[in-house]
């Protein structure tokens, strides 16, 4: 089987839907078809400040959340970061195969640096794509899942692979991103110029999973759309419906043309009641199975646990050959 990995920061506490229709749904998917490794990347959150008895409850939630939307421990290793020492440790070593004009191209890191203020952002903030690279290399996986938002960090990943292979000896399986075109970037509801995110978003265009039912059909309700009347999907003229059919369609498995067909000649109303009604199906067993969760810390504590030990059991291996590879002495 091939290997898939990715990982989720715990930071905002409940996941938005562009993160459940982005990433967290291809994770499901893929446990099926590839030996997949899923985590919390605790070590990335830290790269902004974060209030700690937050993020140890934050850091449950999001296990809690991707155990509702399905992942199983049966059938993939679901893990915290930090549970797993070796990816500060692979983090280091290729921080020094990177060069800082590299790591200064990063868009991501660009973006968020100027939102904390340019003399606030870490040195950590700086070099996250790189431990993400870690991240990755370590399970030698073939097919990171993830928005599009992320790409420009698995083509570092795919650079430093090939450079690291080349310079001394092949050592890391060179990923792909997996990328589902429809669904790589959900737009904010009430600006579908911007991508859905708990940063840039006004509390109106965000959806936040674990949100009151009620309070997300109404955000449904009043999405953005246009002054047209024509229900078409059509990203460039239309980009706030044609969001919302997206968002239909993955929701419910009907095809955009299904749609577009059944709303010919009705209003934008329309569409988004129904569009309220299918969220609230989604969301509130959603909701439910998270707590589900959060109420048996132990059970939680047994799948981090056995899903810790199974990813080190990789990602030692592959550190030590990464160790091995570029002359650091063993220990006896
Ligand atoms: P994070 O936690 O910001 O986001 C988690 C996943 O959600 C996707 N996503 C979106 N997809 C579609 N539309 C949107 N509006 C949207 N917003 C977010 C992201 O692309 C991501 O896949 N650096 C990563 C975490 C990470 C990682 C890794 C990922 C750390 N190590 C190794 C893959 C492999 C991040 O901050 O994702």
């Amino acid at each position: 089987r091939p290997r898939a990995l990715s990982g989720i920061q715990p930071t905002a506490g409940s996941f938005h839907l562009g993160n459940y229709l982005g990433a967290v749904r291809q994770y499901v998917a893929l446990q099926e078809t590839h030996d997949a490794f899923y985590m919390v990347v605790d070590l990335h959150a830290i790269t902004v400040p974060q209030e700690p008895a937050a993020l140890r409850a934050n850091t449950r939630l999001a296990v809690a959340q991707l155990l509702a939307a399905g992942l199983d421990p049966e059938r993939c290793t679901l893990f915290v970061q930090s549970h797993v020492p070796e990816h500060a440790q692979l983090g280091w070593v290729m921080n020094c195969l990177t060069g800082f004009g590299e790591a200064s191209r990063m868009t991501q890191f660009k973006d968020k640096a100027a939102k904390q203020g340019a003399d606030r952002a870490t040195v950590g903030l700086f070099t996250y794509p790189i431990l993400q690279v870690a991240d990755i290399l370590l399970y030698q996986a073939d097919a990171v899942p993830v928005g599009e938002d992320q790409r420009q960090h698995i083509e570092l990943t795919r650079d430093l692979a090939d450079r690291f292979n080349t310079r001394f000896g092949d050592t890391f399986t060179v990923p792909a991103p997996h990328i589902v075109k429809e669904v790589a970037k959900i737009y904010d509801l009430q600006d579908p110029a911007i991508k859905m995110s708990k940063s840039a978003s006004t509390p109106k265009g965000l959806i936040n999973l674990l949100d009151e039912p009620k309070a997300t059909a109404k955000k449904v309700k009043s999405a953005v759309t246009d002054t047209d009347t024509v229900i078409r999907f059509d990203p460039a003229e239309k980009p706030g419906v044609s969001n919302l059919l997206t968002i239909y369609s993955t929701l419910t498995g009907r095809t955009i043309a299904e749609l577009e067909k059944e709303y010919e000649g009705r209003m934008y109303g329309a569409l988004k009641t129904d569009l309220a009604e299918v969220m609230v199906e989604f969301v509130t067993p959603f909701r439910a199975r998270t707590q589900e969760y959060l109420d048996d810390p132990d059970t939680l504590d047994v799948i981090l646990a056995r899903g810790a030990e199974k990813a080190r059991a990789v990602a030692a291996g592959t550190l030590a050959a990464a160790y091995d590879r570029i002359g650091l002495l063993p220990p006896r």
